[in-house]
C-alpha cells in the first residue's frame, strides 16, 4: 500500500482530549496556526480569525459554557491553549465548513507535531442570543458578525487512544451504490 508522512499522519492521528501539564512552544503554536491559515476556502475568502486562549480564568469560563452542550469539556480546563475558531461574513452559508477544514489542518499538524487537540462545536445553527456561541463570543469578545465554530484545545498529550473505522470496502462505492 502506497504510504507517505502526509497518510501516515492521517491514518494514525487519534482526537486527544487529556493533555499534559505542560506548554506549547511558540514555534508549534506558530506551526499549528499556519496549517489553519493554508485552509482551503470558498471563493478564496480567508474567512478564519483564529483566538488562542491561555488565560486560566478565560478557559475556566468556556469549560463552564460548554459543559452545555458537548462531553469531554475538560479539555479546555487542562489543555495549556485552546484556539477559537472564528469565521467572517465573507463565507456566507459555508462557515461550519471553513471552520472544520481549518479545525483538521490544525489537529492534523498538531499530531505531525507531537501535540494532540480536539474539536468541540459551539455554534449555534439558529444564531441564537441565549446560544453557547453568542455567550463564548461575548467572553472572548468577538465581533457580532463574526460566527464562532470550533474551539481546539491543544496540548501535549496524556492518553493514546485506539479508535477504529469500519472497514474501508464497506464505505467506497462505485459507479452505483452498493457494488452490485
Ligand atoms: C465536526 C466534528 C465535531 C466534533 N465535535 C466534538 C465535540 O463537540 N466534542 C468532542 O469531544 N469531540 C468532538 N469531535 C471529535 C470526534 O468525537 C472524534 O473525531 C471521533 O470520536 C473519532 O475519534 P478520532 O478522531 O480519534 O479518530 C468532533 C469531530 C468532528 C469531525
Amino acid at each position: 500500500m502506497i504510504d507517505n508522512e502526509v497518510l501516515k499522519a492521517i491514518k494514525e492521528r487519534r482526537m486527544v482530549f487529556k493533555f499534559k501539564d505542560e506548554p506549547v512552544e511558540e514555534e508549534e503554536l506558530n506551526a499549528v496556526l499556519q496549517a489553519g491559515y493554508w485552509s482551503e476556502s470558498f471563493g478564496d475568502c480567508e474567512p478564519w480569525q483564529f483566538l488562542v486562549v491561555e488565560d486560566r480564568e478565560l478557559k475556566q469560563q468556556l469549560y463552564e459554557l460548554t459543559k452545555r452542550v458537548t462531553i469531554y469539556t475538560a479539555g479546555i480546563k487542562n489543555a495549556p491553549l485552546t484556539i477559537a475558531i472564528g469565521i467572517t461574513s465573507c463565507a456566507t452559508s459555508h462557515f461550519i465548513e471553513e471552520g472544520a477544514v481549518a479545525a483538521h489542518n490544525m489537529a492534523l499538524a498538531a499530531y505531525s507535531l507531537g501535540l494532540g487537540a480536539y474539536w468541540l462545536d459551539v455554534y449555534d445553527l439558529e444564531n441564537r442570543k441565549d446560544s453557547v456561541e453568542a455567550d463564548a463570543k461575548k467572553l472572548l469578545g468577538f465581533p457580532k458578525e463574526i460566527r464562532l465554530t470550533y474551539l481546539l484545545p491543544l496540548g501535549k498529550p496524556d492518553q493514546k487512544r485506539n479508535e477504529t473505522r469500519a472497514k474501508l470496502e464497506d464505505i467506497v462505492h462505485y459507479n452505483r451504490f452498493g457494488n452490485e
